[in-house]
């Protein structure tokens, strides 16, 4: 089992489906109690994820550990800190948020630099940047009042550098804004013994992803030194690393967990 997530309170958002959804199951099954925080918590099963149980809450619950599963719009700030207090409440404390939410929602063939609609960057922010700020921000005090704690932001490879063809503009320009916000966070919270790190997941194969990439006819090829595409599993386990005690001195990091450097 893991170094220092057993008996640990933990909310994972986004943890409807896909990464946020191994999260959750990881976090569980090395000992965490689990607040689950979407948008949709059914998100996972409509995109074709296979669940072991109804639920993704009661996945969680299949492995013995406390879940409580919270709908909420987390771009908004109301419904957010709203979520967050109640997770807390249910859960008897916090020492693990993981932000999760989020994704490139918007229509890619609108993606581009010079055309993105308002309405399409003010969703991605929303959805990608916003939560994450929400939910830190409304956690905080709590892991504070904790006597410390840990945050890992999900963001991606889209966020480091922009697209050779422009695409997933503000997408890309979201997750630079949430990979700043974290290590920003992280050198302010330090003091009070809170880590922040990030989570670069590689092309991965939520349920979502997966589906798209067919429905759109793409054929994808890894061309990362490990020859495939990340699981979300794969991801949950650098997540997973963040959170436990092997990374107590290791804050305002990004890590990507992408199969490592790509010929393509
Ligand atoms: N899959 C990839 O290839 C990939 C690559 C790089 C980064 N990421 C990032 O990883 C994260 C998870 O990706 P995934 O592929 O598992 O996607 P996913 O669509 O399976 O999961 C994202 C979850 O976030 C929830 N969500 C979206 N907007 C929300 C909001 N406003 N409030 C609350 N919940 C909201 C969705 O309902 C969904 O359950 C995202 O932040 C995405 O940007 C994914």
């Amino acid at each position: 089992m893991t170094e220092g997530i057993e008996g640990k309170l933990a909310i994972v958002t986004g943890a409807g489906g896909g990464i946020g959804r191994a999260t959750a199951l990881r976090l569980a099954r090395a000992g965490a109690d689990v607040a689950l925080l979407d948008i949709d918590l059914g998100h996972g099963k409509k995109w074709g994820e296979a669940l072991s149980a109804e639920s993704v809450v009661e996945e969680v619950r299949a492995l013995g550990r406390r879940a409580f599963g919270f709908q909420a719009d987390l771009g908004d700030r109301a419904e957010a800190t709203g979520a967050i207090k109640q997770a807390v409440a249910e859960l008897g404390g916090l020492d693990i948020l993981v932000n999760v939410a989020g994704g490139a929602i918007t229509k890619m063939e609108t993606s581009f630099a010079s055309i993105t609609p308002d309405e399409d960057m003010n969703v991605l922010f929303n959805a990608n940047y916003a939560s994450a700020v929400n939910c830190s921000q409304a956690a905080v005090p709590v892991l504070r009042e904790r006597g410390g704690g840990v945050i890992v932001n999900v963001s991606s490879p889209a966020g480091l550098r922009g697209s050779a063809t422009g695409s997933l503009a503000h997408y890309g320009a979201s997750k630079a804004a949430l990979n700043i916000f974290s290590q920003a966070l992280a050198g302010e919270v330090g003091k009070d013994k809170i880590r922040v790190n990030v989570v670069l997941p590689g092309y991965t194969q939520s349920g979502r992803v997966a589906t798209l990439t067919q429905a759109r006819g793409f054929n994808p090829i890894p061309t990362n030194a490990l020859g495939r595409f990340p699981m979300p599993d794969d991801v949950a386990r650098g997540i997973e690393f963040f959170c436990s005690d092997l990374a107590t001195m290791v804050t305002g990091q990004i890590l990507a967990v992408d199969g490592g450097p790509s010929s393509g």
